[in-house]
């Protein structure tokens, strides 16, 4: 560091405004000295360290021993490490949806980057919506960041069957739905589908948006897929520290690392690793913070042209710590080569080609497979548009049955949440294995928020004589981790009055996979007639704090379900 980056950094950044540039120095020093530091370690650079811990967040159990390993790295390379937390959203342990909260924790990221003096700042997060809303946050401050993840889970076994979560919680919830598992199997189950610390071991939402992370280069290569109980996973720890200390005055911010070739390499991943189709939502939230198009025609598009590599649940057989073991994302990059814009810079100044370059040959084909023998020839998700998702719907062929793809039935409604719960196992529920269910008011305006309730129960009677799976249409989200026919975000959601509100049991739906279509097979005159009787309906009920603003101000999942005003070309 050079003599004059002493003296405009660190502590010296942003001072409190007190009419006396050099008293809140002397202030702000003389109050960062009660904690101990000495004078030599307080005219250091500083890098932050945002992390969201929390007793509420199983997913970040080891983020303490993560700190301490960043903490090396930066003193190392010769700045002061300062941690601070943030709230942070543990997936299961939050209602309505974590989902709702995405943008209150992106909103704390952005502003205490900004608030607090640090001349880079190491973002630790790792479950579902922490991520996203780190690199939200990190994107509107955008102050030199580097992302790291807690890693995933390892995976357990019961009765000598390898178990993670979470696609392995719906398998054998579903098993025991059906009658095939015992009272005390279940609860057996229970204790060992999350054994230790890290995020859902498969390929859901947390272990999606590390590798985007890593993909988009806003983590050291490799990084994404490390469990989270490995000493390795320190390493990475103390490197990205290393690696944010370099991002000091650099002109590496995340608006040059995030940018419209880096979108399209994490749209590419996304859709070879068979990933979540929450990442969609997230990846089109964070573009929107820095003005990016995210659009979901040349989603398609990447789609035809990108064959899904990897081979972990819910798409395939594996977990993520295989895909760690087998070569990591880099090893994915390399697959797809000349798909990728190899000339996208990274936060460690490598650009992704030297990464893929420079990347060990190895890799273990049972888990990645190479491009010319692929698992499935075309990406994973599949945007669908039509008279009854006109702002787009998604659905994840990649875990999907194919045989249900080319499809007309006939609609079973639910118009909430609670009228799913009352009448899906209903004995005379009068539902076939050929019929469409359809939720309704599940979506970003709803009061639920848009919970990962997509993936409805098949009902009781049909799941226990023996069907796995059904077409199923909502405008909520699903667990990365789940699997099934299933069309979710249909766009605009029914709370705010899109076509999907109109669906009545007996209409009659068109899906077609191939067509990328999704309608509704009613004359125009009929939809006007219905729209007419159930216009002006409310769809807020709150009044007051954040419930408001999310009520008031929550886009459309085409937009990412971010705030309008959070948007860098957001409207208001
Ligand atoms: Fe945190 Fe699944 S619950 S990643």
């Amino acid at each position: 560091m050079s003599d004059s980056s002493r003296h405009n950094h660190g502590l010296a950044r942003g001072l409190t405004n007190y009419g006396d540039a050099k008293f809140s120095l002397y202030l702000r020093r003389s109050f960062a000295s009660s904690m101990g530091y000495s004078r030599e370690l307080l005219d250091r650079p500083i890098v932050g360290i945002c992390y969201a811990g929390g007793g509420f967040n199983n997913c970040h159990r080891l983020v303490p021993e993560l700190i301490d390993a960043v903490k090396r790295g930066v003193l190392s390379a010769g700045a002061l490490p300062i941690e601070f937390p943030t709230i942070s959203l543990g997936e299961v342990f939050l209602v309505p949806t974590s989902l709702k909260f995405r943008n209150l924790m992106s909103m704390d990221v952005e502003e205490m980057i900004r608030a607090q003096p640090m001349d880079a700042v190491v973002l630790i997060g790792g479950c579902d919506k922490t991520v996203p809303a780190q690199l939200m946050g990190a994107a509107s401050a955008d102050l030199p960041a580097i992302q790291l993840v807690t890693g995933p889970m390892s995976t357990s076994r019961h009765q000598g069957e390898r178990l993670g979560a979470c696609t392995d919680c719906r398998r054998f919830w579903a098993r025991y739905r059906a009658g095939e598992l015992s009272e005390p199997e279940i609860e057996a189950v229970e204790q060992r589908l999350a054994s230790t610390a890290g995020t859902c071991a498969v390929m859901g939402t947390a272990s999606t948006m590390a590798s985007i992370s890593e993909a988009l280069g806003m983590m050291p290569a490799g990084a994404a897929a490390i469990p989270a109980v490995d000493a390795e996973r320190l390493r990475i720890a103390e490197e990205t520290g290393r690696v944010a200390v370099t991002l000091i005055g650099s002109e590496r911010p995340p608006s040059r690392i995030i940018n419209q070739k880096s979108l399209e390499n994490a749209i590419r991943v996304l859709l070879a690793i068979g990933g979540s189709t929450n990442a969609v939502i997230h990846l089109a939230a964070i573009a929107g913070r820095l003005g990016l198009e995210f659009d979901f025609n040349r989603l398609n598009d990447l789609s035809e042209t990108t064959p899904v590599l990897v081979d972990l649940k819910p798409t395939g057989l594996h977990y993520m710590e295989d895909l760690g073991a087998a070569g990591g994302i880099p090893a994915v990059m390399r697959e797809l080569g000349g798909l990728m814009h190899l000339d996208c810079e990274t936060i460690t100044g490598e650009t992704v080609g030297d990464r893929v370059e420079s990347w060990g040959k190895w890799v273990d084909r049972t888990v990645i497979r190479g491009i010319k023998d692929p698992i499935q020839i075309t990406g994973g998700l599949v945007m669908l548009f039509g008279n009854l998702a006109p702002g787009g719907a998604v659905i994840k062929r990649s875990a999907a049955d194919p045989r249900l793809f080319e499809r007309e039935g006939r609609c079973i409604v639910f118009t909430s949440l609670d009228d799913l719960a009352a009448r899906i196992d209903d004995p005379d529920l009068d539902v076939t294995a050929d019929d469409f269910l359809v939720l309704q008011n599940a979506g970003p305006k709803s009061a639920a928020a848009m919970p990962e309730a997509g993936y409805l129960p098949i009902p009781k009677k049909l799941a226990s004589s023996g069907v796995k799976d059904m077409v199923r249409i909502s405008d909520a989200r699903m667990s990365g981790t789940a699997f099934g026919t299933v069309v979710l975000h249909v766009t605009p959601d029914a709370a705010s009055g899109g076509p999907l509100a109109l669906v009545q049991t007996g209409d009659r739906i068109r899906l077609s996979v191939r067509e990328r279509r999704l309608d509704l097979l009613l004359e125009e005159g009929e939809l006007e007639r219905r729209r007419s009787l159930s216009a002006n309906q409310p769809t807020s009920s709150s009044t007051r704090g954040y419930s408001w603003l999310y009520d008031n101000f929550v886009t459309q999942a085409n937009e990412g379900c971010d705030f309008a005003f959070l948007q860098k070309n957001g409207r208001m």
